[in-house]
């Protein structure tokens, strides 16, 4: 497959085509990259699930260019989901709403609920929007890597975790580092209340101060399936603990502040937690490319991007 760097309108538009005859393009979002399908094209969409490796009961958000595409996908949709859409989109809030009859059991995993966010990356945007010239539809893009691994936030990571899996007539376009680098904030929208079942860069507190709605959390009470919510997941092939003892030749993920234990190989001293959030995959990746055995990571304190950041960590090191 062909890796695309910084497309041009006339490249993109070619994308969008590809994804029209049934091919797959992974694509950048400001959080991690996609694994981009027609969501109303059956074959594509088993071809994502099989590049991927990912069980088919597991759903795939559906990605549309504006607000204004919602109500082709969801229906009875409350009042609070098109508050937090209106504010946050484009943005990194998924949003679970009751499905319209466009959203098929193969892209919900047969449930009655679909996935849907508008990405804020110009690409992203630019495809979607060509790709609706067409057909007035949506992409289902779940992140870019095989079942279970470390989400990628470069389109040579996408290649690595992909490469082997993609064919000829699939594309990668490339644009960049991911700006937040942590998937979206995913809400479950199909109750009273919302509540986050996947913490990310928009919390609570986000959402509190720009709508003045509250949004619960549930974790694990959630009715719903969503893969990032097993206990074990984004995980790199190193073992990754949280704790000390940091022994020479392993890696080592902290904050700036926090010094290096003697010997070991510093993969990341991000100054912020937006900063820990943007450089946390590719630094477990690096990990990984220099087969190390070990890596410890120092959990950010705090609220904000720290939180997801802990879940993320988590679910990374538990195995
Ligand atoms: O930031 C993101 O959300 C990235 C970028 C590419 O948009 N996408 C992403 O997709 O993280 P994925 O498939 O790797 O993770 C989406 C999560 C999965 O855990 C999936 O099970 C859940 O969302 N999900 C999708 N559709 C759902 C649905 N209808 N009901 C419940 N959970 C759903
Ligand atoms: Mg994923």
């Amino acid at each position: 497959m062909d890796i695309i760097s910084n497309p041009t309108q006339v490249e993109i538009k070619k994308a969008a085509q590809a994804l029209k005859e049934g091919h797959l393009v992974a694509f950048p979002t400001e959080t991690v990259y996609g694994l981009g399908a027609d969501a109303t094209n059956e074959k594509a969409v088993s071809r994502v699930y099989s590049v991927k490796g990912r069980p088919f009961e597991h759903p795939l958000i559906v990605h549309i260019s504006s607000i204004n595409q919602l109500s082709n996908w969801a229906i009875d949709i409350p009042e609070y989901a098109l508050k937090l859409a209106t504010e946050f989109w484009p943005g990194p809030v998924t949003l679970i709403l009751k499905r319209s009859h466009l959203a098929k059991d193969f892209i919900t995993g047969g449930q009655n609920y679909v996935a849907i966010r508008v990405p804020d990356n110009p690409i992203a945007l630019a495809l979607l929007e060509n790709f609706e010239n067409k057909h007035s539809s949506g992409i289902v893009a779940p992140s870019a890597n095989r079942f279970g691994a470390v989400s990628p936030t470069s389109a040579i990571a996408v290649m690595a975790e992909l490469g082997d899996h993609l064919s000829n007539s699939d594309l990668i376009l490339d644009g960049g580092n991911c700006s937040v680098g942590i998937e979206s904030t995913i809400i479950d929208a199909t109750t009273e209340y919302p509540r986050i079942i996947r913490p990310g860069a928009v919390t609570s507190e986000l959402i509190a101060k720009h709508t003045s709605l509250i949004v619960g959390f549930d974790y694990s009470k959630s009715q719903i399936r969503a893969s990032g919510l097993l206990k074990s997941h984004y995980s790199p092939k190193a073992k990754l603990s949280l704790k000390y003892p940091v022994n020479p030749g392993d890696g080592f993920i902290a904050m700036e502040n926090i010094p290096t234990p003697l010997g070991a190989i510093r993969l990341a001293a991000p100054k912020t937690t937006e900063q820990y959030a943007k450089e946390l995959y590719a630094a477990l990746r690096s990990g990984d490319e220099r087969s190390l055995k070990h890596v410890i990571a120092i959990e950010p304190i705090g609220a904000g991007v720290a939180e997801a950041i802990r879940d993320r960590l988590g679910k990374a090191s538990s195995k």
